[in-house]
């Protein structure tokens, strides 16, 4: 493969995959069971990624089942968010290549709810940040944090170096976060991420005090707690399916009401005007949406504000089907999907953002708006009003 015998694109995927585990010490090549690729937003690619694509698609074809994350626009309904010609042109050509090399044009975070759902100790490759903390601590999957880049190299060879979190010994979490705070909506689990995350950088955390969690809770947490700086593995003790077969570390830290009150004021930004709402960070799940129509129900979001509802194209499908498309459409709310706020060319086009994602703050702010971060009701709210009423 490394001599070229096998094409363009393996050859360029072994010398990637070769020299990462060169890098990192690997001793052998491990399989994967299924790769996420990031990297698809042409807003991130720019001319360059594009090009490299295109060389890489002359050629080449994943051996495995490969899905993708978000791209920079909606790829049905693009000219409703507001994004150029230009823009989607390239964005197709993007997605093109994807698809020429054998890829499912998925483009979601959550891949794990569309049909991408590793087993139990599963080798993999993916490279979404959330979704990698989901595989390894909800799934009980293996994989490292991979570039986009090194993913496809994955997929195109069907396996990749045997290192970091494939490997057992590196699996062993090493602080223990004690968790002494209620937490009474879906962006407390944000908060406690932020918490968790700078308190315990670089880490594994081992967590006890909460007892139970939602599907939708762990999604949000995963997505922030590797945002703010743990290592993309936890253990929830009785929850997630690998913490009874670990030991509670002897070092260990306190997160308490006032760590997750530090975290919304950090998160938020002193604003009360609101002109972009945006929930679905990570993507929104089919309860999520119900939620939202549900909260929408004969409201109408107000003229100076968008409400974006971002979700996988497979999620959208079944809100079209429940009834719930109409509702949010019909109150002036958009879907994203195949895309998000952080991925799509957002600069400078809204002022100030309100969410139900610690994640989706981070990101936003590097797109020059302010943020608040609260329930789904209180971005529903803001969304109908205009205006942050907490
Ligand atoms: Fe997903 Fe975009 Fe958030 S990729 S986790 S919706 S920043």
């Amino acid at each position: 493969m490394l001599d070229g015998e096998e094409g363009y694109a393996v050859r360029k995927s072994m010398e990637i995959l070769v020299a990462l585990g060169d890098i990192f010490g690997a001793e052998s090549l491990i399989k994967v069971g299924s790769v996420q690729v990031a990297g698809v937003s042409y807003h991130n690619l720019g001319d360059a990624g594009l090009e490299f694509l295109n060389e890489l698609a002359k050629d080449g074809r994943v051996r495995v089942l490969t899905t993708l994350n978000p791209a920079g626009m909606d790829l049905e309904n693009w000219r409703q968010l507001g994004i150029s010609e230009e823009f989607a042109m390239k964005q197709n050509q993007v997605i093109d290549a994807f698809e020429s090399m054998g890829i499912l044009i998925s483009c979601t975070c959550t891949p794990y709810l569309i049909g991408n759902l590793p087993r139990y100790g599963e080798h993999i490759a993916w490279s979404e940040s959330s979704a990698v903390t989901f595989a390894n601590s909800v799934l009980g999957a293996k994989t490292n944090r991979e570039g986009g880049p090194s993913a496809l190299a994955a997929a195109f060879v069907g396996k990749t170096p045997n290192y970091g979190l494939h490997l057992d010994e590196n699996r062993i979490p090493d602080v223990h976060v004690k968790v002494e705070a209620d937490l009474k909506k879906l962006s407390d689990w944000g908060a406690l991420g932020y918490a968790i995350g700078k308190k315990a950088e670089n880490k594994i955390p081992f967590i006890t005090g909460i007892k139970e969690a939602e599907t939708d809770d762990l999604k949000s947490f995963c997505a922030s707690v590797v945002t703010y700086g743990a290592k993309p593995l936890f253990y929830l003790k009785g929850i997630t399916p690998a913490s009874e077969t670990v030991h509670a570390p002897k070092n260990a830290i306190t997160i308490e009401e006032s760590d997750i009150k530090n975290a919304y004021d950090n998160i938020n930004d002193q604003i009360s005007d609101i002109d972009f709402v945006c929930v679905g960070c990570p993507h929104c799940s089919i309860k999520e949406i119900a939620q939202i129509a549900d909260l929408l129900k004969g409201k109408k979001v107000a003229d100076n504000t968008e409400l974006w509802v971002a979700t996988s194209r497979t999620a959208k499908q079944l809100a079209d089907k429940r009834g719930y498309t109409q509702t949010i459409e019909g109150a002036g709310g958009k879907f994203a999907c195949d895309t998000c706020m952080a991925v799509a060319p957002l600069k400078g086009r809204f002022k100030a953002l309100a969410t139900t994602s610690a994640k989706g703050c981070f990101y936003s702010r590097q797109n020059l708006m302010k943020t608040k971060m609260g329930s789904m009701e209180e971005c529903v709210n803001a969304a109908v009003t205009g205006k942050w009423n907490s």
